[in-house]
């Protein structure tokens, strides 16, 4: 469902005006493939190109070249739309996820497919699937744990039900209970079948147990 082929992307660096530009190889000639299903874990030292990969995937930023596929059809050709509900991405720090001034209520309705008539419906259900029963609509983002916040990023991403849930180092600003709590949610919506989970992950056993393939980078490579 998932095709990466030969894909490159460099950053360029500060240079003084005199010197010519200079570029840094983030990824170098990246291809994989991700069936219908898998799970698949993306690991690697600080610095790998991880998160770059990742951000590439999910449109947020350019690549120099190369072609990425999702369900046969090229990312690029996707409309705004139809990219939200394909791919969502969950990030490394709970605590920027959410904007501070809105309640979380107002956050998730905003993230609900405005073509959905029972939006409060869908909200329960993924606020169900992640564990937390407060009043959103009456509580804002520091009224909640670290842990919850995670959670309730994870509910906001699925909301769109997804096909690629990509989730950055979503465990490493976590306590070994809400670690545990996140990872059975995760093998929850393994198992609905409906959305391909990515994890980007230092932790290598963490990996191990939940993926059906890894992927290694070092350096921008693939090893
Ligand atoms: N906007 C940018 N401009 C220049 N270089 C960048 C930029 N973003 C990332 N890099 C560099 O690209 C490389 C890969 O960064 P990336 O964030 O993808 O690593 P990572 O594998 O996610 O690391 P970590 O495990 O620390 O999150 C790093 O050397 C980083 O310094
Ligand atoms: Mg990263």
């Amino acid at each position: 469902m998932l095709k990466v082929k030969k894909l490159f992307k460099t950053y360029n660096l500060n240079s003084s005006f005199f010197e010519k530009q200079k570029k840094f190889v983030a990824l170098n000639n990246i291809s994989f493939e991700l069936k219908e299903n898998e799970v698949l874990s993306i690991v690697g030292e600080s610095g790998s190109g991880k998160t770059t990969l990742a951000k590439i995937i999910c449109r947020l930023i350019p690549f120099d070249s190369g072609t990425i596929e999702i369900n046969g059809k090229n990312i690029l050709d996707y409309t705004k739309a139809e990219f939200s509900k394909t791919v969502q991405m969950i990030f490394q720090n709970p605590y920027s996820s959410f904007n501070p001034k809105l309640t979380i209520g107002y956050s998730l309705l905003e993230a609900v497919d405005k073509n959905i008539k029972n939006k409060k419906d869908i909200i329960m259900e993924k606020l169900q699937l992640v564990d937390i029963n407060d009043d959103i609509f009456k509580k804002y983002p520091h009224q909640f744990s670290g842990g919850q916040r995670q959670r309730l990023a994870i509910a906001r991403a699925l909301l769109r039900e997804p096909k690629i849930l990509f989730a950055d180092e979503p465990f490493s600003s976590l306590d070994v209970i809400n670690q545990n709590l996140v990872l059975e949610i995760f093998n929850k919506i393994k198992k609905n079948k409906k959305t391909n989970l990515i994890f980007i992950t230092h932790d290598i056993p963490a990996a191990l147990k939940i993926s059906d393939k890894i992927l290694a980078l070092k350096a921008g490579n693939l090893v």
